[in-house]
């Protein structure tokens, strides 16, 4: 209820009684070529794809193969010009201020130069007063860019004289050389994305002035809130008895009167003038200590995201006016990533000695459940709120307290991290820095740092936020450079460690002591942690010792015989990557492509898919060529190649039908091979949370779509959630159970875990069916039983040999089940287990048609099955964006009621008429 009423005043407003603000937003721009062919309308925030599409110079980028046709707007150098900005102030303090450019631009006002910018991520402002002042007409802005793709080719051409780093390389995909370019490294292309590289001013820009003669007046360009407990330091798990103490810090543009008081408020907690004061370089700073106890901020699942308004006022000495005014809404929480040592009281639990790898909310350890985040959009500017909402409210539904908000894309918005705070979704958020060696020269690494300060402190007061990790993977990679170029390792960790370890931790220290900071999203750990020391963390990389677990793991495997092999997944103390790619829902791919194009190895199909095998020895080299159109191709057939392996391998399959019938069966099989290879992995490392290697978190790759391709999303670019997102939030119930079967011996091993802080009672069974639905053998394989299961732990309930079953394994399913009650809430978990693959012969023989059939009333359908019905999928129509209660599932004979939650319909109710069902079975006989 309080936070419905607080969510409009988000943003932190700055105001003073005679500031003058000009909002550049909007369609008085002009955007032209460089050789004078085009000039259209042009707007801000935008890009020269949206720009030209808007004006109907090319056709939508994003539909179907038009990437490659508009793929010359990357290789232009394009001019943003702004229309007469009438109504300035001659004569006072003015400033240009830009909160995003993207990315290479040499900026004029009234045709005098003001300077270059190089940094999409960097607020950027520039103070034009003498400009001003000398200009006789109303200023003309221009930004005139230079080409994203030449920038980078020239800046890692061997033979440019400039070349700054000729050791640093990236895994190239499409556009190469973007290691020297701060500019969202996803643009030069992805092994699941396209390249499309735009230009433009992507964020909002003002022109400032300063106008009062009589009062001084300054205008905050940023500001931070830190709120940590007293004594605490970064990365270590702070004391919870200790008062809160709260450190404040705007930035500002203009000249703050000397002695100028900083006062903070947060209702019942916080009052009166900071201490501590102190002034430096366009940054006021001081702190207080928080009285009583405010309620703590809780991630989703764990108790109440409360959030409280705080003001900030900046006073001139003896002024009870304020020249300044900042309003944040912030929550009190702590929250660690703990990569201490594993203590001996630890040991004594049954944790394997090594390191811990885990969060602590609170003080509380936490079993992570979630994934990675991606941007939602290939442009920024068309990104909304909305989108973001709806795109969090699957993230809620689906049982998930955190998102990794992966390095190779952008920063998030603050409207995203508000959306988290109201929501409870932990952000794990990374610097934009992805698989590559970067550059150290001073001006890279002053460009880096001055990046780190602005979006630090822009997000630091969100509960929301959990880790600042400086870059994805480049650690990690470390490891594969070693096994391609082993000479490369020593000269790429000395670039490595510079940039992540010597420098941008810094920049996380010096504004925060709330956050932990990671050096890459997969490590193992630190040999030491020395706040004072000039580089405080020492990376342990691969000084492991046998018997010990280290780090977090990173995982990928496409050999589809050994998905389901419980042995070859990685042991951790945390997840970061996994995954297996499918196909986007044939409505979702039916949005971006002709009918026609609707096959499995359509000409688009294959062209939109990037999720080919990666020959390292190809990528991973320096300055390789962009691959050759043709090898493109074989390699979109090798990652195709692998979802066809996949279905075939595990999922009967049917040729005889109609075409599209057989792409719609195609798709589904790919999307029920994902979901189950994902839930193998996720009930292993939950069950990892009981076993030596305590495992505290499981983060899938990943979330979202940029667009609708072939790719390792749980949800669709359209919202539609894919079956991995249904599959996935039920093993992400908080208590579930699952069968764990060592294939060659045999043995299989239920067991039952739960990630609540209280121990949980209940019950536990499984019970065996023939196809049919029928109990098998007087249940004499059957069992249940009472079981415990410990605060964040995990259980063996059941052991029995799959080879020795007392019945004819064809014909046999078994249904596991855990009910309990904890504090009154009750938790109940349904799975099941088959002896032998549902592609063997004989399987597909036994299963029997489940005659499935449902009604609806509303948004609730009642489904009928008259065997046990497999994968039972229920597909809304296009128009009515939502999700299921469950889908995917499995079903004995009898009813099951599924309800729709409806997100946006513009059907007007109609959808309910045109929902779809299938099940495996039509895999069988379509
Ligand atoms: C874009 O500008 C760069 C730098 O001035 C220049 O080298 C390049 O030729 C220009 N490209 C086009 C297409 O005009
Ligand atoms: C003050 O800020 C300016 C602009 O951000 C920067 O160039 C300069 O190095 C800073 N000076 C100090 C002493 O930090
Ligand atoms: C998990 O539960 C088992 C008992 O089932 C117990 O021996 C073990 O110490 C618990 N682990 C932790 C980390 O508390
Ligand atoms: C495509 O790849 C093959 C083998 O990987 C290589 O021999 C061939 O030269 C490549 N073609 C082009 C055009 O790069
Ligand atoms: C099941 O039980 C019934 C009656 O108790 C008995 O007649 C039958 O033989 C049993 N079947 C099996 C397979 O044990
Ligand atoms: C199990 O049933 C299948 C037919 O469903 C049959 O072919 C097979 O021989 C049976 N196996 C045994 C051990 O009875
Ligand atoms: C495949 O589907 C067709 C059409 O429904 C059916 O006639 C045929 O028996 C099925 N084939 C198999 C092997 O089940």
């Amino acid at each position: 209820m309080l936070l419905k009423s607080i969510s409009l005043s988000l943003v932190f407003i700055s105001s003073s009684l005679a500031q003058k603000i000009v909002d550049l937003s909007g369609k008085h721009w002009t955007l032209t070529d460089q050789q004078g062919n085009v000039s259209i309308p042009g707007a801000v925030p935008s890009n020269a794809y949206l720009d030209l599409f808007a004006a109907k110079v090319i056709p939508d980028p994003l539909y179907g193969t038009n990437e490659i046709n508009t793929a010359w707007v990357a290789f232009t150098n394009w001019t943003y010009i702004s229309a007469p900005i009438s109504g300035l102030s001659p004569g006072v303090p003015t400033y240009l201020v830009f909160d995003g450019i993207d990315t290479i631009a040499s900026i004029t006002f009234c045709n005098q130069s003001v300077g270059v910018v190089d940094n999409q991520f960097r607020q950027w402002t520039f103070d034009v007063s003498s400009i001003l002042s000398s200009c006789f007409s109303s200023p003309v802005l221009s930004l005139s860019f230079t080409s994203p793709v030449d920038v980078a080719n020239y800046l890692e051409n061997p033979s440019n004289p400039e070349l700054s780093c000729p050791t640093c390389f990236e895994i190239a995909f499409v556009y190469t050389g973007r290691e020297f370019i701060r500019k969202q490294q996803i643009d030069f292309g992805w092994n699941w994305a396209p390249a499309y590289a735009p230009t433009g001013i992507w964020q909002p820009a003002y022109v400032v002035q300063l106008e009062s003669k009589v009062l001084p007046e300054i205008y905050v360009s940023n500001s931070m809130v830190d709120i940590y407990r007293r004594g605490q330091l970064n990365n270590l798990s702070p004391d919870q008895t200790q008062r809160w103490v709260v450190n404040v810090s705007i930035d500002y543009l203009g000249t703050l009167p000397p002695n100028s008081r900083l006062v903070a408020s947060i209702p019942g907690f916080l009052s009166g003038p900071l201490s501590g004061v102190n002034v430096r370089n366009g940054t006021i700073t001081g702190s207080g200590l928080v009285k009583g106890s405010p309620k703590l901020w809780w991630p989703v699942g764990y108790g109440s995201q409360t959030l409280y308004n705080m003001q900030i006022e900046i006073f001139p000495a003896n002024s009870i006016i304020p020249i300044a005014f900042v309003t944040k809404r912030v929550g009190f929480r702590t929250i660690v990533l703990n990569q201490g040592l594993i203590t001996t009281d630890q040991e004594s639990l049954g944790i394997a000695p090594g390191a811990n790898w885990h969060f602590e909310i609170n003080g509380h350890e936490i079993f992570v459940k979630g994934s990675s985040v991606v941007p939602p959009e290939v442009f920024w500017p068309s990104v909304t709120e909305s989108e973001f909402r709806l795109l969090f409210e699957t993230v809620v539904a689906g049982n998930q307290n955190m998102l990794r908000v992966w390095g190779g894309g952008s920063y998030l918005p603050d409207y995203a991290y508000d959306l988290a705070d109201e929501m409870g979704i932990l952000i794990w958020a990374e610097m934009a820095y992805s698989d590559a060696i970067y550059p150290i020269t001073t001006n890279f690494l002053e460009n880096a740092i001055a990046e780190a300060y602005y979006q630090i402190r822009r997000v630091n007061h969100h509960p929301s936020l959990a880790l600042w990790s400086g870059n994805n993977e480049i650690e990690f990679g470390l490891d594969i450079i070693g096994a391609i170029d082993p000479p490369l390792v020593a000269v790429s960790e000395a670039l490595y460690s510079e940039l992540f370890l010597n420098v941008l931790i810094h920049s996380v220290f010096d504004n925060s002591r709330s956050i932990s900071y990671l050096p890459s999203s997969i490590t193992n750990g630190y040999l030491s942690l020395n706040h004072s020391a000039e580089m405080p963390i020492i990376e342990r990389y691969n000084n492991l010792s046998a018997g010990s677990v280290f780090g977090n793991s990173d995982y990928y495997n496409y050999d589809v015989t050994q998905v389901f092999n419980l042995s070859t997944y990685p042991i951790g103390r945390f997840a970061t990557e996994f995954g297996f790619h499918s196909h986007s829902n044939v409505l979702s791919y039916a949005g971006v492509m002709p009918q026609s194009e609707l096959s499995f190895n359509s000409s688009t199909i294959v062209y939109r898919n990037r999720e080919y095998p990666l020959n390292y020895s190809t990528f991973f080299s320096s300055y390789s060529d962009p691959p050759a159109a043709e090898n493109l191709t074989a390699q979109s057939l090798g990652g195709l190649g692998q979802m066809s392996q996949g279905i075939t391998y595990w999922y009967p399959s049917n040729s005889t039908a109609s075409p599209a019938t057989i792409f719609d069966l195609q798709v589904f099989a790919t999307q029920i091979f994902q979901s189950e290879v994902y839930r193998s992995q996720i009930a292993f490392y939950r069950r990892g949370s009981g076993m030596p290697e305590r495992t505290l978190g499981s983060l899938y790759w990943v979330l979202n779509e940029i667009w609708s391709a072939p790719c390792k999303a749980s949800v669709g670019h359209d919202g539609r959630w894919k079956g991995l997102h249904y599959g996935a939030r039920d093993i992400y119930e908080p208590v579930v159970i699952a069968p764990y079967y060592d294939q060659p011996s045999g043995a299989v091993e239920v067991w039952a875990t739960s990630d609540l802080w209280n121990t949980v009672q209940g019950t536990a069974s499984i019970a065996w069916y023939d196809w049919s639905g029928k109990s098998l053998t007087n249940r004499t394989a059957d069992h249940q039983a009472p079981i415990t299961i410990g605060a964040v732990n995990s259980t063996q309930f059941w052991s029995f040999d799959a080879n020795t079953l007392p019945f004819n394994s064809t014909n046999a399913v078994a249904f596991l089940t855990i009910n309990a009650t904890v504090n009154g809430v009750r938790y109940s978990h349904i799975n099941r287990f088959t002896p032998l693959p549902l592609s063997n012969p004989l399987v597909i023989s036994a299963i029997q048609n489940p005659l499935l059939t449902f009604r609806s009333v509303g948004n609730v359908f009642t489904v009928q099955s008259q065997a046990v019905a497999i994968f039972v999928w229920l597909e809304h129509p296009a128009g009515v964006r939502g999700y299921w209660s469950d889908n995917g599932f499995w079903m004995l004979p009898g009813k099951r009621q599924v309800t729709f939650t409806v997100q946006v319909d513009t059907t007007g109710g109609k959808w309910t008429k045109s929902v779809a069902i299938k099940s495996l079975y039509s895999l069988i006989s379509p």
